[in-house]
């Protein structure tokens, strides 16, 4: 292929976010309608008003070796970013009745057994790519389980789709069941090896992933952070403070720290390209620590409904200045859809007398993931040298949906109507690196 063939020119509404909107106001996001996106090699050339474009780039227009896309009418965002999700867990999300403790035993637990056989693995994946993809998500940062093998087929499976993906085989070596402990060392060397295979092939990148404190001793946190030394640029990815038990349980088990946080700043896992799901219950001296060493929460409010956990409390968050960006937290979660996720995060906020704008949503699952793992300027948004993973929005999604759309007067009441009531039937087609890779 030459490359004037892999030149593209988008046409729709284009819509991104260059800062965050509780502190830029209206110049948080860019809306140009009707607008236009230029990709060269799979990223950003330009986006603007697509008469500013065809005028500067008219020899494109009759390019024939330019590969125009007409959305006209359609809404253009960047790639959904889901900063917390199992892969392995796709299999029993929506599972009945428990909270976390007795929900990873039950259901958790009994699913991540079965990815010690790779053929089980590559099948799982594949069916959680598909749906990452139908439903508008093209970065995840995902666990995997105890073995080696589940990441080894996840990063195959998002190689072939030349997808920009994070994760990390889980690291647990107590309180578990012995078929899913690995042991201090086993674990730093089983991660040590899965770094250097993936980490930073194509669009890969590899997260040290201990499941959460509970699950692993302090011989294996400390090796944890061992890694982390060993390979600045590589994540950490764990859970914190989700559950008041579960809280409960790691002060007894950690007796002399003075909170859950100390725990993982003792072995050196709290940092830039730390991501912490969930964060309900924390101190003041948490959130700050949180925003000093320039870690993320990864907030996860239909697993916080689901599994009974808590309700998330973004303004303490944002009053310390800590990232947060969303997860769907996919299966303690109940939907791989960020729109769906953002309806119920709307909807704890306003349980807590804060109104979540639109913009806020869109925000927190584009550029606020980008940033949560320190991607700005590769994805999240369209600014120039952005990698162009990039989605079109379905007017007509459902008859009904259709109809609701129509009474919107301006940007934001769709974007709020489509966030409140749409899901994966509001993406009509999924691009990666300028390549249509899912349509409708
Ligand atoms: N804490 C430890 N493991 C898990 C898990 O698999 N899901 C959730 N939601 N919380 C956890
Ligand atoms: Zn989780």
């Amino acid at each position: 292929m030459t490359k004037a063939q892999e030149t593209v020119l988008v046409f729709g509404d284009v819509l991104d976010f260059i800062g965050d909107p509780n502190k830029l106001g209206e110049q948080a996001h860019r809306y140009f309608s009707p607008g236009a996106l230029l990709i060269k090699n799979g990223k950003v050339l330009e986006a603007g008003d697509k008469n500013d474009i065809q005028n500067k780039h008219a020899s494109l227009l009759t390019d024939s070796k330019v590969e125009i896309k007409d959305f006209t009418g359609q809404l253009i965002l960047p790639g959904l970013i889901d900063t917390h999700i199992h892969f392995p867990q796709t299999e029993m999300i929506g599972a009945y009745g428990e909270q976390l403790l007795t929900w990873l035993e039950k259901h958790a637990f009994p699913a991540e057994q079965q990815f010690h056989d790779s053929e089980y693995a590559t099948g799982i994946a594949n069916i959680f790519i598909d749906e990452l993809l139908r439903n508008g998500t093209t970065t995840a940062l995902v666990f995997g389980t105890v073995h080696p093998q589940s990441v080894d087929a996840f990063f195959t499976e998002a190689q072939k789709r030349n997808l920009r993906m994070i994760a990390g085989k889980v690291m647990m070596d107590r309180n578990c069941p012995e078929t899913l402990s690995d042991t201090a060392e086993s674990g730093y060397q089983e991660s040590k090896a899965l770094i250097e295979k993936w980490h930073g092939v194509d669009r890969l990148s590899y997260a040290v992933t201990p499941r959460f404190a509970p699950t692993s001793t302090k011989a294996q946190l400390d090796n944890c952070g061992k890694l982390l030394k060993q390979y600045p640029d590589v994540y950490l990815h764990t859970h914190l403070s989700e559950n008041k038990d579960e809280c409960k349980w790691v002060q007894s088990l950690f007796e002399e720290n003075q909170d859950y946080l100390s725990v993982y700043e003792d072995a050196g896992l709290v940092k830039k390209r730390a991501v912490f799901a969930h964060g309900i219950y924390l101190s003041d001296r948490e959130y700050k620590s949180l925003a000093d060493n320039q870690a993320a929460i990864s907030h996860c409010p239909t697993s916080n409904l689901f599994i009974g956990s808590g309700l998330f409390n973004l303004k303490a968050c944002e009053e310390h200045d800590v990232t947060v960006s969303m997860g769907t937290d996919v299966g303690g979660g109940t939907s791989f859809s960020l729109f769906q996720t953002f309806n119920e995060a709307y909807k704890i906020q306003q349980l807590q007398d804060n109104s979540l704008s639109a913009f806020k949503g869109l925000y927190l699952s584009t550029l606020a993931g980008a940033k949560a793992l320190d991607l700005e300027g590769t994805i999240g948004n369209f600014q120039p040298g952005c990698e162009a993973d990039f989605i079109v929005l379905d007017n007509s999604p459902t008859p009904f949906l259709t109809f609701r759309l129509k009474q919107c007067k301006d940007l934001e009441e769709k974007l709020f109507t489509l966030m409140m009531l749409g899901d994966d039937r509001c993406i009509s087609e999924t691009f990666v690196m300028g390549k249509s890779i899912y349509k409708k």
